[in-house]
């Protein structure tokens, strides 16, 4: 049998969980998965929530909408786009690696700028859809580098994976609007952002104004619905849309009903709203109180975070990866989430701060 391999690798976080799962059957002890992109303080509850789907209902049961369940699509189009985009510019995929993905293979570029940390994930899709790519250090910089970015695309991750580090929305906006202007292409990926913003957040509205910008989302992070797999791409370029949709339909025959209905209630219903609120506010606090905690205790790698801020989920810290093995914390080496800047980057981790913080507490006072 001959196989179209695509040269790219199972993601080392992966691997480290297993890692971990085995040293804590020879040895006992219970490790601190920190090396998780997940939101750990507390789960969405949804018991609420899930009491009135009609599980016998067409929508749940039946072949879903090629583009994602209009009422989905009029709900997302609320809360992210204070309802001023339209249901025509929003598809809902099947999570942010799965609209990440859709783009990367639809958006005809020389080139995928990203930054010079940057999420494992993007790579490795790029290498399966043979996508070239190279670095930019700070998203500044982006603005000396336009004659070099013509026909290219840019990422942009804010607050990022791995660094967690927010950018001031004005100054981002400044330079993502000159990029959009000199013709270069934005996909602007932070699903992290809303875990702190809700719809009263006007950011993705002036972004949407920008024809070159292509947005994708999950509601992994911000609602911790990881295991529902649903995300979405909005676009305001018709050809791209119309494309997506096709390439959507026939690769997916259509996204998960049941995690459609299921978001759909997060966002509309009084019950849905009061679980997303509540996960929210949980979660966050115990974010900022862990970094807080690291800040204090000397632990935060702050060289990562001048002229941002770091929010989380992630953080980098000043210890190496077997450093914190040795103190029972599984964590990846930032090393493994750069090219060009690996031996330097050996020295510290990242670290997801999504943790119940008297959890971290108790693991991190023993360093
Ligand atoms: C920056 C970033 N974008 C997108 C995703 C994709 O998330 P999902 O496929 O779970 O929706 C992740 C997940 O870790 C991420 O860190």
């Amino acid at each position: 049998m001959k196989i179209n391999t695509s040269g790219a690798g199972i993601s080392r976080i992966v691997q480290l969980g297993e890692t971990l799962k085995e040293l804590s059957l020879k040895n006992g002890k219970e490790y601190l998965p920190l090396n998780r992109g997940v939101n750990q303080v507390v789960n969405i509850d949804l018991r609420e929530v899930v009491k009135s789907i009609d599980f016998n209902s067409p929508d749940i049961q039946v072949y879903p909408h090629g583009a994602g369940r209009p009422a989905l699509r009029e709900a997302i189009n609320e809360e992210f786009f204070q309802g001023k985009s339209s249901i025509d510019n929003i598809l809902v995929t099947a999570g942010g690696m799965h609209a990440l993905d859709m783009v990367a293979q639809t958006v005809n570029i020389r080139k995928l700028y990203l930054p010079v940390y940057y999420w494992g994930c993007y790579l490795k899709m790029l290498t399966v859809r043979q996508v070239e790519s190279a670095p930019y250090e700070r998203q500044e910089d982006l603005l000396g580098m336009i004659d070099e970015l013509q026909g290219c695309a840019v990422l942009i991750s804010d607050p990022s994976n791995p660094l967690g580090d927010k950018h001031d929305d004005e100054e981002q906006l400044a330079i993502i609007r000159a990029l959009n202007d000199a013709g270069v292409v934005i996909y602007y990926d932070c699903p992290y952002r809303r875990l702190w913003a809700d719809a009263s957040d006007d950011y993705y509205v002036r972004l949407m104004q920008l024809e070159n910008v292509i947005i994708t989302e999950s509601f992994s992070k911000s609602v911790g619905l990881s295991g529902q797999r649903l995300g979405f791409i909005h676009t305001t370029n018709r050809e791209l849309y119309h494309e997506l949709e096709v390439r959507i339909m026939y690769n997916t025959n259509g996204i998960n009903g049941f995690a459609q209905e299921l978001v759909l209630r997060l966002l509309t219903t009084p019950e849905g709203k009061k679980a997303v609120r509540d996960f929210k506010e949980r979660t966050v606090r115990d974010i900022a109180l862990n970094i807080q905690y690291l800040k204090e205790r000397g632990f935060l790698a702050e060289e990562f975070y001048r002229g941002t801020d770091p929010r989380g989920i992630f953080v980098i810290v000043n210890k190496s990866e077997e450093e914190l093995l040795a103190h029972y914390i599984g964590a990846v080496s930032l090393s493994f989430f750069t090219r060009t800047l690996q031996d330097y980057a050996k020295a510290f981790s990242r670290i997801c701060v999504s943790v119940p913080h008297d959890k971290l507490v108790t693991y991190f006072d023993t360093l």
